[in-house]
């Protein structure tokens, strides 16, 4: 009875210590949301043509196979109007970039900013 005390007293006093050393750090939990510019109107040019530059056009030149082209807004237009590049990106459809991780989280949030807002090219 007296080493079941002891052992109860000593789980209580670890599970004490350990929710007492427990933070959260948003900047340390979400590292792009607190750095993320996403203020104003997201626009091709200036925000987007850079990402599909740096993660899809390897794959999504004009005349490819998949019939989805991404280096150029006229292309991107398409799938920007149809919710196929929300989708990939987002990974509720078939999941973009192909086999490799998502997009970060800033990123991610500028694509949804400019496709909800009409995808404007400029
Ligand atoms: C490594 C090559 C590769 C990369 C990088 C890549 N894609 Fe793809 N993508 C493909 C292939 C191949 C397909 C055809 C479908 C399949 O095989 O999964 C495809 C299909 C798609 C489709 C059509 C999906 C459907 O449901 O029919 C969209 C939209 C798309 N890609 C967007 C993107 C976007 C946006 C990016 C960048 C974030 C990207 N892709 C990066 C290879 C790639």
């Amino acid at each position: 009875m007296k080493n079941l005390l002891r052992l109860t007293s000593v789980i209580f006093l670890f599970s004490f210590l350990l929710s007492g050393c427990y933070y959260d750090k948003q900047e340390e939990l979400y590292p792009y949301a607190s750095n993320c510019d996403t203020a104003g109107t997201m626009t091709y040019t200036g925000n987007i043509k850079s990402i599909m530059a740096a993660n899809c056009n390897a794959c999504h030149p004009n005349g490819n196979s998949t019939g989805v082209v991404t280096v150029d807004y006229t292309g991107l237009k398409v799938i920007a109007a149809n919710g196929q590049l929300w989708s990939s990106v987002n990974w509720t459809g078939t999941p973009m970039p192909k086999n490799m991780d998502k997009l970060s989280e800033c990123d991610l949030n500028k694509i949804k900013k400019w496709v909800d807002h009409g995808y404007p090219e400029n």
